[in-house]
Formats: structure tokens, sequence, C-alpha cells
């Protein structure tokens, strides 16, 4: 069963209203201000929306009572039961630095169409379209990975390039590229833009390799379920965590999640940037009015595509 296509403009103007909120903190080196400023708008305006929707993907768990916390219910309670994963601000710091690809994002799938992560690390490996499937294993170490991708690619190793978050972390990952002779592009956060920059026509990178936030590896996974992109997971936990991730239902501490073990069903991403960026333009103030920069999947509806707004101060 499908999502009802009239969802897709209802959430777009959560993620729009979320990045105006945003918006207001550019660059005032503030990013628990910038994150409020989204997370107020966007969930008074999940609530404003006739459907009964949980959280599986929020700003913390249950027991630390954030806003938009990981069992919150939204929505008037009476429509279609969704499970909802936000991250109302993907980039805290690049907007309270007014530095480029911080954006407002939220997924939405039919009630158990999410994996529900704890605010964990998660290893991740992402790949394009158009690959054989289950191609890449992060048991398999980064020479195998690497060699496996440029073969099915018919690339050159010296041809493939990887987009590692910089972090000391990654060490090991950088240390094998710079042995192969992989050439890397480095962000310094923002690892859903990360993700996502191995789909599209041209796209930039061959291949994502990182550990970053596990929400974000979900909120990746929904996007890639609409491309036929693939990505491989695994979440990084301490014994706190583990007691955390139990709670959510996660049995298998060391399971590898591919893409279908994240994502079930139709599913709709909205991310609205705050600063531009790879994905889409950030808020332009225009004076008396916002505009607002979206990019939207819904797949069951094979839809891709950007969408520009207005909307009056
Ligand atoms: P926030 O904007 O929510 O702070 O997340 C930014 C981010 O770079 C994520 O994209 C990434 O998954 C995570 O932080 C990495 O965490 P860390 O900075 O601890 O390495």
């Amino acid at each position: 069963m499908s999502i009802d296509k009239k969802f897709l403009n209802l959430f777009t103007k959560v993620t729009e209203k979320a990045a105006i909120g945003a918006s207001i903190y550019i660059g005032k080196k503030d990013k628990i201000a910038a994150d409020k400023g989204a997370v107020d708008p966007m969930r008074r305006e999940l609530n404003k929306i006739n459907m009964n929707g949980t959280v599986v993907i929020g700003e913390g768990e249950m027991d630390k009572a954030p806003m938009l916390y990981i069992g919150e219910k939204l929505g008037t309670l009476n429509g279609p039961k969704f499970d909802i994963a936000v991250d109302p601000l993907e980039g805290t710091k690049f907007t309270a630095n007014g530095q480029p690809n911080a954006f407002s994002v939220l997924v939405i799938s039919k009630k158990g169409g999410l994996l529900s992560a704890p605010d964990v690390y998660m290893e991740k490996i992402v790949i394009g379209s158009n690959l054989p499937k289950d191609l890449m294993d992060i048991d398999y170490g980064v020479e195998k990975n690497i060699n496996l991708l440029a073969k099915s690619k018919n690339k050159k190793i010296s041809d493939i390039n990887a987009c590692v978050l910089k972090r000391s972390r990654h060490e090991h990952i950088i240390k094998e590229f710079e042995k192969l002779k992989v050439n890397i592009n480095y962000i310094t956060d923002g690892d859903i833009a990360g993700a996502l920059s191995v789909i599209g026509n041209d796209p930039k990178n061959d291949i994502y390799y990182s550990t970053g936030g596990a929400p974000e590896g979900v909120i990746a996974a929904a996007a890639l379920s609409c491309y036929g992109g693939q990505i491989q997971g695994r979440l990084v936990l301490n014994n706190e965590e583990k007691l955390r991730a139990k709670k959510l239902g996660i049995k298998d501490f060391n399971k590898k999640y591919n893409i279908n073990d994240m994502v079930k069903g139709d599913v709709i991403f909205c991310a609205t940037g705050v600063t531009s960026g790879d994905i889409t333009e950030g808020v332009k103030d225009l004076g008396n009015e916002f505009e607002v920069n979206s990019f939207v999947l819904h797949k069951s509806q094979k839809i891709i595509k950007s969408i520009k707004n207005i909307y009056n101060k």
C-alpha cells in the first residue's frame, strides 16, 4: 500500500517551515538555537497533518524528553499510521558558521517501514544505482570493496572518487585509500549529503565510506531506496548504547543492515535547504518574504523533483 500523493506537499511544508526557522540563526554561532529554530516549527507543522504519526528517528530518546523524541506521537491522530524520521537541522555547525550544506529533512513511511535506530554511530558504505545487489560488505575491508566497485564500474581504482567524513576515527580507511590511490573528497560534517553524493546522473563520488550518525544512515537509506542506490550500515554500540538499542527492539547488535532492513515499502523524503549546498539551495530572505527550495522524493509515485516556494513573513 502506498502513501497518498497528497501528503508530499504537506510534508514539504514541514521542512520548509523548519528551514525558515533555522535560517534566522545562520552565522550566529549558536548550534543549539539553530536546532531549536528548526525543531519547533517542524513539530508544529507535523501536528497539523491529518495522520497518526510516530517518531522512529528523532532528536533523541524518550528519557531525555527532547521535542520530537523517538516514540512521540504526532499529527491529529485520526489519519493513516505513519513512521516519521526527522533531522530538523542536518548541519547544525554549518548553520551556526554560515557554511553550505545545512538542510532540514524528514522521511515518512507506513507504520513499520523504517528502522528505529538509536542516536549512536553507524559504520556506512554507500554506492549508487545499477550495481550488482549486495556488492559491498563492511567486513570485506576497504581494499576488497574498492576492487569490487572498480571492477563493477569498469573503472581504474585511481579513477574511483570516495567521500569520507573527516574524523580521526577514519584514519585506517584514509590510509587504505591513499595506498590504493583512490581520490578522496572530504566532508567536515553532514553525512546525509555525503551518502547521497553517489547518486544522480553524474555523481560526484562513487562511494561514501565512513562512520556517521545512525539516524542519518536510515534517512539516507530512505532516499537511496527511491533511486536504486545501496547502503550497508552497522551500529557502533558501547554497553550503555546496547541497552538503549535493546529498548528500541534491536536484538542483534552486530547486524549489518542493508537497505531493505532499514526501509520497507513506500517512502516520502523531503529536504529543504537552510544554506545552499549539494542537495538544494538555501533559504533566501527577500525582505517581506522567504524563498525556500526543497528536494523531494516519493517512491511509489516515482517522483524526484525540486520545489521552490515563497512564504510571507
Ligand atoms: P548535526 O548537524 O545533527 O550535528 O549532525 C552533523 C553530522 O555531521 C552528521 O551528518 C553526522 O552523521 C554526524 O554529525 C557525525 O557525528 P560526529 O560529528 O560526532 O562525528
